[in-house]
């Protein structure tokens, strides 16, 4: 990703994704555009590739796709944060000055069974280094029972007050609570804002909280949900709720919830609002417990491509890759009309590549197959490959990497309406080691980490039960 790349040698290192230069990543957190330049901040172990005290890392780029790497942000150093500088976000004051707020992380007792979390802000003028305030902790007792777990804050401006809004919970309840402040050190709590119902998980993390095309829009990543079906299936969830926040009650009335990214690697989810007016979400492109063999090459986590939101009249959130990525773009390739029938491979036998984008359209009037899609990251004999399909009788598209290569098996599905549509689009972004796809300019995103050969850099469309045939095939190496 940059010149700072501290691992180099390993093959899944990513190419164009955000990283860590060694060790430990999760959350992203602190996005924002400050004095033109988007920064990304993250959750980080400096000293190892997993898990451990929390530092800020951080990255900054002119045009959301080639990042420079800059300075840890944030180290845990004071009483209030001495076991880990949580996960925050960032905002720039009223007077130019970019504050980030954070969540200060003490172990109570030394089995990390019982832990106290603090609100912290830290700022700077220049945009590299950062002085922790005075004031700190701005929030150090919630005035309810939560064991402790006060976290992720979220913070942004209306009308002219600052607002807070943190993940937490209540005996088994996942809940978000909603804080007021007029100088960002001084914060009065509002009340609860959302919370779960019994179905919704034990513990609320990561909130975010947004307007979109007239309504507000609440991110956040529970802990806990059953899965159900095609649902829930990943360990934790990242989802949204649409509804209208009132500011006076705190009160948040919304629709049921929706999960963002139907794939197996994708978590606390943040957003940002860029000076062109668009809300800008980045996720970690990983999950709590997940198999990550890159650990034992001294790295772990990465983020996912910047995904443009937005809502439509229906309430529901597409997620489209920025069109920044298109700076990516090298050599190009291009088809039309090729039908594609079962029992037939290699229709693309001039097209390798570890780090693709592509965009294909399939014809569902040109349709009597059963199932097709495309495969990346395939070995020459087919043993190893990543597939995407879409089911046509269960209307689903699915990924599946139960043949990706080394890692986690796994197969992933997601209910697609296409009743009235004419064509499917499919619109992936491959990686040294991952696939995000999106379906039908962002109806549905599936993102996942895979772990193949090298060598395994083929790349197919296919058929079965039937032919199908595919409009356009475009596809960029990147
Ligand atoms: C989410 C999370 C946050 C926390 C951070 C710690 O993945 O658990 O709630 O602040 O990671 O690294």
């Amino acid at each position: 990703m940059d010149s700072a790349n501290h691992l180099p040698d390993d093959i899944h290192r990513l190419a164009y994704h955000i990283m860590a230069p060694a060790n430990w990543i999760n959350d992203p957190n602190g996005l924002v555009q400050y004095k033109g330049e988007y920064h990304v901040f993250y959750q980080h172990h400096p000293d190892s590739p997993k898990w451990g005290p929390m530092h800020w890392g951080h990255v900054k780029s002119k045009d959301l796709v080639h990042w420079e790497r800059l300075s840890i942000a944030l180290a845990p150093s004071e009483a209030y944060d001495r076991d880990g500088c949580f996960s925050g976000s960032a905002v720039v004051d009223d007077h130019g000055v970019l504050t980030l707020i954070y969540t200060g992380n003490i172990w109570m007792k030394e089995d990390q069974s019982e832990l106290k979390q603090y609100q912290c802000a830290a700022t700077s003028t220049d945009g590299v280094t950062f002085v922790k305030d005075p004031a700190n902790p701005v929030i150090a007792e919630p005035p309810f029972d939560c064991c402790g777990h006060i976290r992720d804050p979220k913070v942004w401006k209306h009308e002219d007050q600052w607002y807070m809004i943190l993940g937490t919970r209540e005996g088994n309840h996942g809940k978000v609570v909603l804080y007021r402040s007029k100088d960002l050190r001084s914060w009065n709590y509002i009340g609860i804002a959302a919370e779960s119902d019994g179905t919704l998980g034990y513990m609320w993390e990561c909130p975010d909280l947004f307007r979109l095309n007239g309504k507000d829009v609440l991110v956040f990543s529970p802990q806990g949900i059953e899965p159900q079906g095609d649902k829930y299936n990943n360990l934790h969830q990242t989802g949204y709720l649409v509804g209208n926040l009132d500011y006076q009650t705190g009160k948040f009335q919304h629709g049921g919830f929706e999960e963002l990214d139907k794939g197996f690697d994708f978590y606390a989810a943040q957003t940002f609002h860029d000076e062109q007016g668009r809300r800008i979400l980045i996720a970690w492109m990983d999950m709590w417990e997940s198999y990550m063999p890159t650990q034992t090459k001294g790295w772990g986590g990465a983020l996912t491509i910047p995904r443009l939101l937005e809502l439509t009249p229906e309430n529901k959130l597409l997620m489209k890759p920025v069109p920044e990525l298109e700076l990516l773009r090298k050599e190009h390739d291009h088809a039309q009309s090729i039908e594609v029938t079962p029992l037939q491979s290699d229709y693309l036998s001039h097209i390798k590549g570890d780090c693709l984008e592509i965009v294909a359209e399939f014809s569902l009037a040109a349709c009597d197959a059963s199932e097709f899609g495309i495969k990346v990251r395939c070995s020459e004999d087919y043993t190893e490959e990543t597939v995407i399909r879409f089911d046509v009788n269960d209307s689903a598209v699915i990924f599946d990497r139960t043949r990706s290569g080394i890692g986690e098996e796994g197969i992933r599905r997601a209910f697609l309406d296409v009743s009235g549509k004419k064509s499917i689009k499919f619109h992936l972004f491959v990686d040294r080691s991952s696939v995000e796809l999106f379906v039908n300019d962002g109806e549905l995103a599936m993102t996942g980490r895979i772990y193949p050969n090298s060598s395994s850099n083929k790349v197919d469309i296919f058929a079965e039960g039937g032919c199908v045939q595919v409009l356009s095939w475009n596809s960029w190496k990147l």
